[in-house]
This record gives structure tokens, C-alpha cells and sequence, in this order.
């Protein structure tokens, strides 16, 4: 990728031209809408330039015009230039655009027959043409023509009769919030009414076969506009709110201003159709979408390369709602998991960038776990250092300073320094330092104090071979030998590269509980022992690390069955059995401390630690742990299960939740003993999908499930959402040499379309996280993989380009892997009229 085409943080200019108004009509027809826009501009006082360009791509220009007076401007595949006064003027034009040909699914498209829009991040320049960068603030008025029965758009409806509509959005806005909907759609209507007395209408619109499958995602609206209220003092700010949910999108949902657009996915819920995971990620989903309201719309980025200013915000925010909903303990170490899943192993790879990138070819592309997960882990971090009140105070300084503007990260962290007195200097650099630092800890004990000494050190990235230290605050309780806490949980501020902490007074030596909560998201290191995991498995009082020490016992455990071929450890599995009978431990947190560390930690671990992973032999070691925990818990299994048994009717609620996810592990391993029978019984009385679905995949899982799988088909194979499960459930549990077979025959099902990102992720998506079948050593995942990215490029590049990523790891793998899965790089790359999403993301992961 030719450096020509990147773009710079360092480069940033302020726009030459502001927006005041938009008015937009459009005139809708398939393959053929019209759209007509009148847009006031006037030269920006804060800029040099008086170059009048405005983006626009795939547009056909039938006419503009400057003031009421027809133009012709320079017209180029990126946009055009026009000749303008040095004064305020009215420029209007009318461009023509094909919705039902849009697969990229970005801009105006039509999903199932009814138009919708995505303009986040670059969308918006495929409607009209426009300054289509986010620090241009504008109101919107729309109207819609369209012979379809709800015809919807951003803000306020000011008018409307047969086959028109107007709105009007009062909010400034960036263009990529801008969303239109049209179709013949149900809505599911509520109402809030918010701490000042305003009465806001909410609705999710739906095709008339979901309407029955609104009732939790409205519930869960409602929910999350009275905790922003009650958390942040944020209030909602129009008199109406709606939710689309479609088909066809290319991520999860978007914050489009009073008109959010969902993928069916993450909104639709019953509970015949929807796992209990589904309904969580629903909440969470809708949740985050609502709170951008405020941390995105109100205040927005002003490029980019802010985008962690938004996301990392909310992401945090709604991981904070989850937590105040369903219990902080196990949310952390949920998302703790996805963390090191997602967000380590990019930090590991070639794909490693700072939580704010300093440039980018497409930014699609920067839509990553490390601006998302990292990004909501240094909010966390300064949350942390400042505070709770200090918190509040400075969020609520930004609201106050902010309101209606585009702000940079300089902006934010200037809002807690005014607030705290703090100086953020070095913290800084948590924005602009790729990599995951590790951080190594040794302790001492001397004449009653007990002493910490810490070292980090952050390995190398592509472009940043040498890292300072950062701030690193980490929580730290210490036990007693009979368990008590001798020092509850303080805070660390470790900013040098090593540092010591000592505490006084100690009768004896203490046994630590470090990086409590997982107070930083870096690796750590502690020379330490087995003894001491099953203490602090068994004593520790805070959740994360007590889940950590029984993680550290089995992750130990596998590590060496796959390097020295040990046996499952039996320290482990006593541990573990004496944990899973303590019933005062709530059922949602037994069933984490039940789960095995995936293959892919597995071998991110062993990358780490100069080993070359084998995915066969992780593969096999995890089964053989699941093996032995059967046997060793075979007493216990039916008697947890049992007590496990939730009454119905089927409810969404933390405690039943809880129950099932552990009642689902349990049934896992009690496959391996009963040949399955207790698996089939479930699937038969089932009359939801978590127990439907769960004990289909232990059926499966166990390769006796082939009459219930197809049974499943016939019950579902009118709803796409659930057929997604099934297309994605078949290649998640293929044995490792069948994987590739599988997902090849599943696209040549008929309800396989690749035009369609979750059918399309439901087969690929599953293939790339089967870790012994996607490295399979024959390479046919690999092959198969790239020939479907090579079919959906042109297609669909956003979502090509994300699933590139599946290859991002291929550096850790033996040569004869590494070949391999690098020819295969190679063979997109050399594809004719590669997009430059895809051929940005493959370079990368190449060349990084
Ligand atoms: N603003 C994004 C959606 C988006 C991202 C649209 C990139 C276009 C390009 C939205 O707020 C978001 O972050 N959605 C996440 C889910 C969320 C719960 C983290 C998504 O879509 O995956
Ligand atoms: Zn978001």
C-alpha cells in the first residue's frame, strides 16, 4: 500500500467552508433516487484556504448550482471543486444514486425491500455531495417522497401527507449521523418521560413478522435513558426516538441523531429465538447506541483519528450500565476475556496501533478491538487514578465545555486536568503507545514490611520499537495465612518503568492479590505457585482475581500437557470442584470459573513465550481437560444440574441467566459421561433457545446431534436470525480436520448469501475462531477463506476487510502454517481491483 494514499493525524486542517443548513429531498426509487440538496455554506474564520471541495463518490451529478445560478464543477471519482464567493452562499445540487445495487451497504441501500442508510464513517459522500468530515456541525431538514408506508428520518416530523414526509433535526450534527428509513414497516411504540418532565415517543420499527420481538430491546431503551439520567445527569433532548432494525448491516448498530439503526441481530429478541447471550448483547448494544447521544452526537470527534474519543467513552459507559444491571463481578471478567481475545492478540500482531492512530488509508479499518476495548480500558485506568467524584466532576466539566462541538483527545484529558489539578502528561501516552505492556512482579518480606517491586516493559509494535513507561494504576489487596484480608484493595501508581511498594506492620509475610478488578490492561508476570493459586482461588475476596487464580491453575495445567505432554492437573481439578460446591458463589460466576481458557489464549500464551504454537496439540490438550473435569466432577454434574433448573416461563433476569450458563457448562461435560442422553432430554422439553440451542452444540460437540440438527432446520428455517445460528454452529464445533469441509458445503446450502454480512460471518466468523480447524495443516480453511474473500471484496469490502483479520496471528505459526496462510495473503492481495480496504488490512498484516 502505496504511502501515497495515507492520511495523517499530523496533517489535520480545519475546514475551509462551515455548514449552517441542509435541506435534502429525496425522491426514492430503487435504482434510480434522486437527491436534491440545498445547503448554506460560509468561509470558515478559522481557516486559510478558500478551496471549495466537497466529497462525493459513486454519484451521478445531473445539475448544481451557487446562489440560484448553474455551475459546472470539477468533477472526480473522490468528490468536486467549484469555483465560490469568499462570502456565505446557497449551493444546491441534485445527484442520482442506485440504492438496490449499493451491496457495500454503506450510503443509501435497500435491505429486504426497505431503504436505509449508513454514514458512519465516510457514507454520507455516497448520497450527496458534501463536506463529509465530522467537524462540520449542521442542522438537517428532510423530506422524503416515496410511495412506502413510514418514511423516516433524523430529529422531529414537521409534516407529512400521502407518500411524503418532512423532518427536522435541531441538533447540529456531522453528516455520518444523518439516517433515512423507508419501508413498510410495524413500529413497537413506548413512551419515557425524562427528569424534567419531557415526554419523548419511542419506537422500533420492524418488518411485521419481528413485531413480537421488540418488547426486550424496548425495555432495555428505557432502561438506559434513565441510568444516563441517573449516572451522568444526561438527559434525552428530542421529543422522539426511534430504532430500525435491518437485515443487511455491515456492523452492529449505529447512533444515527433520534433515528439509531440496528442489525436485526443485535435488537430482535423472544425467548424461543434468542439465547440468554443474545439478550444481553441486546441490551448492552442498545444501550451503547443511546449513550453515544451525548459521547458522540453532542459532542462529537473532530476527525477520525478521535474516534476512540467516542467509542472508548461509550464502550465504557455500557459496560458500566451492563455492570449496574447484571452484577459488576461478572461483567468484568467477561469483558476482560474479550479484551485478551480480541485486543491482545491485535496488540501481539502486525495490526498493533495506539488507541489513537497517527494515520490510516481506510478508516473503516480502524473500527478495532484496540480503539473500542483498549480505548474503554484508559477511561477506566483514569477513572481509576481520579476518582469517582473527580470523575463525575470532570465528565460533567466536558458536558458543560463541550456541548455542540468536534473535540480531540487534547480536549478530553484538559477537562480532567481542570477538574483534578492532575497533570496527564505521561498518561498521554496510554493514547499514543501501541502494545500491551507486561508487567513483572517479584515481592520480598522483611522485619514486617512487605515489599512490592514491579517492572513493565512494552514489547515493540510495527513503527514503535521503543516505548516509555506508562502510568499504570494497580489495585492491590494482601491475605492473611488463615485467608482473612490483612490490607484491603488501594490503588498503586506506578508511572517508572520499576518501581517498589511497601507496606508496614505485617506479623507475617502476606499473600498478594495484584491487578485486582484488572485495574490495567497489561500482562502479568509473577513467578508464583500452585499453593498459591488454590489460596487465592479460594480466599481471595475480590471477584476478578479469584476467577484469575482458578484461570492461572487450568491455563498452567494445559500448558504443560501441550509442551510436556503432562496429565491434567489434579491440584486444578480438587480446586475446581470445591469452588463449583460452594453455593454461595452466584451461578453466573461458577460458570466462568468452569470454562477453560480457548485455544487461541492458549496459544497467544505460548506466542508470548517464544514457543511456537501447535493448534493440534492445544486442540487435544482441551479436550483431554474436558475429559478429566468430567471425570473428576462426575458426582457432582447431575446434582448441579438439577439444582440448576430454572422454572418457567423463561425470563431474561440476571438470576435465571445465571442458572442456565451454568446448568449449559455443566451439560457440557455431562455429554462426555452419558453418551449425550441428558443433552437429548433438554433439547426435547426446551421452550427456549439458550436450552435449545445448548444442548444442540453438546450434541453436535459430541457427534450425535446429526437428527436434531436437521429437526432444528425444519422448525426454523423461516427466521434468518436463527438459521444464522445453525450455519455458524455446524463449523464452531467441526472436529479440526472437518472445518473446511463443513463451512464449504454450508455455502453451497441455499440459504447461504454472501450479499447478507451475518450469513456471510456466520459461516466464515465461526471457521476463523475454531482454532484446530482453521489451522487445520492441510491449509483448506485457509484456501477456502480466501477464495470467499476474494468473491465478497467486490461485494462487500467493508466486511471483507474485517474478516482479513482472522489471518492477523499467522506470524506465530510453524513455517509450513505460516507458507501457507501467506500465499493466501498473497493471492488476495494479488487480486485485480482489490478495494482499498481489503488491500490496506492485507498489506498490513503481511508487512507488520
Ligand atoms: N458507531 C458505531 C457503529 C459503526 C462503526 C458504524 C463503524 C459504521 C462504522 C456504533 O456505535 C458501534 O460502536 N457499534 C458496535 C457495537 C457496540 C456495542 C460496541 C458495533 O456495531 O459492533
Ligand atoms: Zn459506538
Amino acid at each position: 500500500m502505496p504511502d501515497s494514499q495515507k492520511i495523517y493525524l499530523k496533517d489535520y486542517t480545519p475546514p475551509a467552508y462551515l455548514v449552517d443548513t441542509v435541506h435534502l429531498t429525496f425522491k426514492l426509487s430503487p435504482k434510480s433516487t434522486r437527491v436534491i440538496s440545498k445547503i448554506r455554506f460560509r468561509p470558515n474564520p478559522d481557516s486559510d484556504s478558500r478551496e471549495f471541495f466537497l466529497h462525493g463518490e459513486h454519484l451521478t451529478l445531473i445539475r448544481a448550482a451557487i446562489d440560484g445560478q448553474e455551475c459546472d464543477p470539477a468533477v472526480t471519482d473522490k468528490g468536486l471543486t467549484a469555483q465560490v464567493p469568499d462570502a456565505p452562499f446557497t449551493w444546491e445540487a441534485e445527484v442520482e444514486i442506485n440504492p438496490q445495487d449499493n451491496t457495500a451497504l454503506e450510503g443509501l441501500y435497500v435491505s429486504n425491500g426497505m431503504y436505509c442508510t449508513q454514514c458512519e464513517a465516510e457514507g454520507f459522500r455516497r448520497i450527496t455531495y458534501y463536506p463529509d468530515r465530522p467537524d462540520v456541525m449542521a442542522t438537517f431538514t428532510v423530506r422524503i417522497e416515496g410511495d412506502l408506508p413510514v418514511l423516516l428520518s433524523n430529529g422531529n416530523p414537521t409534516a407529512s401527507g400521502d407518500g411524503w414526509a418532512e423532518w427536522h433535526d435541531p441538533w447540529p450534527k456531522p453528516s455520518y449521523l444523518f439516517a433515512l428509513v423507508a419501508g413498510d414497516l410495524r413500529n413497537h411504540p413506548d413512551t419515557f418521560t425524562t427528569k424534567s418532565g419531557r415526554k419523548v415517543d419511542l419506537n422500533i420499527w420492524v418488518r411485521p413478522d419481528d413485531i413480537d420481538k421488540c418488547a426486550f430491546g424496548m425495555e432495555a431503551l428505557k432502561k438506559s435513558m434513565k441510568w444516563d439520567e441517573d449516572v451522568y445527569g444526561r438527559e434525552y433532548d428530542l421529543d422522539l426516538f426511534n430504532i430500525v432494525a435491518v437485515d443487511d448491516f455491515n456492523m452492529g448498530a449505529m447512533e444515527n441523531k433520534g433515528l439509531n439503526i440496528f442489525n436485526s441481530s443485535c435488537v430482535l429478541a423472544s425467548p424461543e429465538t434468542a439465547t440468554d447471550a443474545n439478550f444481553e448483547r441486546i441490551e448492552a448494544i442498545i444501550a451503547h447506541e443511546y449513550f453515544h447521544n451525548w459521547t458522540g452526537n453532542r459532542i462529537t470527534c473532530r476527525d477520525w483519528f478521535q474516534l476512540c474519543l467516542k467509542e472508548g467513552l461509550t464502550v465504557f459507559r455500557d459496560q458500566s450500565f451492563t455492570g449496574d444491571m447484571r452484577g459488576h463481578g461478572v461483567k468484568r471478567i467477561n469483558d476482560v476475556l474479550q479484551l485478551r481475545g480480541r485486543q491482545f492478540s491485535e496488540d501481539q500482531g502486525p495490526l498493533a496501533h495506539p488507541v489513537r492512530p497517527d494515520s490510516f488509508v481506510e478508516i473503516n479499518n480502524f473500527y478495532t478491538a484496540t480503539i473500542y476495548e483498549k480505548g474503554a480500558e484508559v477511561v477506566g485506568m483514569l477513572k481509576r487514578l481520579v476518582g469517582d467524584d473527580a470523575y463525575g466532576q470532570a465528565l460533567d466539566l466536558y458536558f458543560e465545555r463541550h456541548d455542540g462541538q468536534a473535540v480531540t483527545i487534547e480536549d478530553w484529558l484538559k477537562v480532567f486536568e481542570d477538574a483534578t489539578g492532575r497533570d496527564l502528561i505521561q498518561f498521554k501516552r496510554w493514547y499514543s503507545q501501541a502494545g500491551t505492556p507486561v508487567l513483572t512482579v517479584t515481592d520480598d518480606y522483611s522485619d514486617g514490611t512487605y515489599t512490592l517491586n514491579f517492572k513493565q516493559e512494552t514489547p515493540p509494535t510495527p513503527g514503535q520499537d521503543v516505548k516509555q513507561p506508562q502510568v499504570l494504576p494497580i489495585a492491590v489487596g494482601l491475605l492473611g495465612a488463615n485467608g482473612d484480608e490483612v490490607q484491603k484493595t488501594v490503588v498503586l501508581e506506578m508511572t517508572k518503568a520499576e518501581q517498589s511498594f511497601s507496606f508496614d506492620g505485617l506479623p507475617a509475610k502476606p499473600v498478594p492479590s495484584i491487578l485486582r478488578g484488572f485495574s490495567a490492561p497489561v500482562v502479568l508476570h509473577r513467578d508464583t505457585d500452585n499453593t498459591e493459586r488454590a489460596f487465592l482461588l479460594a480466599h481471595d475476596t475480590d471477584a476478578f482475581n479469584k476467577w484469575e487464580a482458578g484461570r492461572d491453575l487450568a491455563k498452567d495445567s494445559l500448558l504443560r500437557m501441550v509442551t510436556d505432554g503432562a496429565a491434567p492437573d489434579t491440584g486444578y481439578l480438587k480446586a475446581l470442584a470445591h469452588v463449583l460446591r460452594d453455593n454461595t458463589l452466584d451461578p453466573a460466576y461458577r460458570a466462568l470459573l468452569m470454562r477453560t481458557p480457548s485455544q487461541d489464549d492458549i496459544a497467544q500464551t505460548l506466542y508470548e513465550s517464544g514457543h511456537t504454537p501447535d493448534p493440534l496439540r492445544i486442540y487435544r490438550a482441551a479436550e483431554t481437560m474436558a475429559q478429566a473435569k468430567a471425570q473428576e466432577l462426575q458426582d457432582l454434574l447431575p446434582r448441579l444440574y438439577a439444582e440448576m433448573h430454572t422454572p418457567a416461563p423463561y425470563s431474561p433476569n440476571p438470576e435465571p441467566v445465571g442458572k442456565r450458563a451454568l446448568q449449559g457448562a455443566v451439560l457440557s461435560l455431562l455429554t462426555r459421561l452419558d453418551g449425550g442422553d441428558q443433552a437429548r432430554a433438554q433439547y426435547g422439553a426446551a421452550d427456549n433457545m439458550t436450552q435449545q440451542f445448548g444442548a444442540l452444540a453438546c450434541l453436535l460437540d459430541a457427534e450425535t446431534g446429526a437428527k436434531e440438527l436437521a429437526v432444528f432446520y425444519d422448525q426454523w428455517a423461516h427466521d434468518r436470525l436463527v438459521i444464522d445460528k445453525w450455519f455458524g454452529l455446524q463449523v464452531a464445533v467441526a472436529a479440526p480436520e472437518k472445518a473446511a469441509g463443513i463451512a464449504d458445503s454450508l455455502t453451497k446450502h441455499a440459504d447461504f448469501d454472501m450479499k447478507n454480512p451475518n450469513r456471510f460471518r456466520a459461516v466464515f466468523g465461526a471457521l476463523s475462531i475454531n482454532a484446530a480447524g482453521f489451522h487445520d495443516a492441510s491449509g483448506a480453511s485457509y484456501r477456502l477463506l480466501a477464495d470467499w474473500l476474494i468473491k465478497l471484496d467486490p461485494v462487500n469490502p467493508q466486511t471483507t476487510a474485517r474478516m482479513t483479520t482472522a489471518f492477523q496471528s499467522w506470524r506465530r505459526y510453524d513455517e509450513g502454517r505460516q507458507a501457507l496462510m501467506r500465499a493466501e495473503l498473497e493471492r488476495i492481495l494479488a487480486t485485480e481491483n482489490l478495494s482499498s480496504d481489503t488491500s490496506e488490512m492485507v498489506s498490513r498484516i503481511l508487512n507488520g
